[in-house]
């Protein structure tokens, strides 16, 4: 049932790129450079019309809708807000009919999500879901939505899920632009990256070895910073709770610009710091910010755009991904960490399938 894979996780992770097309198939249409969304066809005119977007989520999804916000931002231009959904229920938060809330959950069993959904519902707004399972309470109990498509996900630390999240919010960011901000040749040329990516992503998995290598020298490591920008910041995030999940190590994530307000004091030479560091408008003060890292001793482990020599004489390690345009970048980015997270964890002994005081779906308040 694993596949020849020691575990769920690491077998959900090599299956990313199979996923990948499943969540496009049938979806996006490259010969016309168009997409067809059925979950939400039927609304797409009040989609968008929205005043602004919340999305709603917890943990990883929550990440995911962070990126969503970047993305639905660019392309669209519609205002959007990011809430953990346990916040949002108890705030008496304002919505309107003019908002429309999107939840996103794997499970489509989280308790603090469905009650935002039903919040979101009670107070009037459209309420978009974007769930993994089918069939599950807030996939039934959303106006419209979209699966990811990922299929069973049994490891505790959401891999596959996530990224099928990703590319539905990118793909939904699209729709909500035909017509509005982007033209339909912008559109497919969208379209055309987002179809590169699981090729790109095989690629990325070529380095599971050496990625356990680097593990190696860090899995006694007792801290651990992640920094990014951008797109890139919400997978920091991510990358550090993915570590925390499954090895215990107490790890944060941290937009790389505010390391200089606060977790700067922390950096000495027992503090890993992992930037993501892809070339994209933010790469040169990423640089700065690890020569930052550097004067004071940290360890920098870099992820870098292929090609990126220079990167070499600042970082202790660099892990590669191939070139892409910044939107999709989370998409590969991701799975470094995803990598690096597994191997620190298993070189640790962890259950990383089952770790410990964590459940597959929180349905508890
Ligand atoms: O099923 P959901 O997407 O609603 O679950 C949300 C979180 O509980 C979940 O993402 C959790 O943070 C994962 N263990 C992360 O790997």
């Amino acid at each position: 049932e694993k596949g020849g894979y020691e575990h769920f996780m690491l077998k959900e992770i090599f299956e990313q790129p199979g996923v990948m097309e499943d969540v496009m198939r049938g979806r996006v249409r490259l010969e016309s450079g168009s997409l067809h969304l059925g979950g939400i066809n039927d609304n797409l005119e009040q989609l968008r019309k929205a005043r602004r977007i919340i999305i709603c989520a917890c943990g990883t999804s929550w990440h995911a809708g962070l990126i969503g916000e970047y993305l639905i931002e660019e392309f669209a231009r519609i205002p959007v807000e990011v809430d953990y959904a346990s916040e949002f229920r108890y705030r008496n938060p304002v919505i309107t009919p003019e908002d429309v809330v999107i939840v996103i959950s794997q499970s489509g069993e989280t308790a603090d999500t469905l009650a935002a959904l039903r919040e979101a519902k009670e107070k009037g707004a459209l309420v978009m879901g974007i769930c993994n399972v089918v069939g599950s309470t807030i996939a039934r109990e959303t106006h419209c939505g979209m699966y990811t498509h990922a299929g069973p996900e049994i490891g505790v630390a959401s891999t596959k899920a996530f990224t099928a999240q990703v590319i539905v919010l990118y793909m939904v960011a699209l729709a909500l632009s035909q017509g509005r901000t982007l033209s339909d040749s912008e559109i497919a040329l969208y379209l055309r990256e987002l179809s590169e990516v699981p090729s790109k992503v095989s690629e990325i998995l070529k380095s599971s070895e050496e990625i356990h290598a680097i593990a190696g020298s860090y899995r006694n490591a007792r801290n651990f910073l992640y920094l990014g920008r951008g797109y890139n910041f919400p997978v920091a995030l991510e990358g550090a709770l993915k570590l925390k999940e499954i090895s215990y190590i107490h790890a944060e994530g941290y937009p790389a610009a505010e390391m200089k307000h606060g977790p700067i004091a922390l950096i000495d030479e027992d503090m890993p710091v992992i930037f993501i560091a892809t070339r994209d408008s933010t790469y040169t003060k990423i640089l700065s910010n690890i020569e930052e890292v550097r004067s004071r001793k940290g360890r920098v482990i870099a992820i870098a755009s292929e090609g990126d020599e220079d990167i070499r004489s600042l970082a202790d390690h660099v892990i590669y991904i191939p070139a892409a345009s910044a939107p999709v970048t989370p998409l590969l980015t991701v799975i470094p960490l995803q990598l690096l997270a597994y191997h620190i964890a298993t070189l640790r002994g962890c259950n990383v399938d089952r770790p410990r005081n964590l459940a597959k779906s929180v349905t508890v308040e």
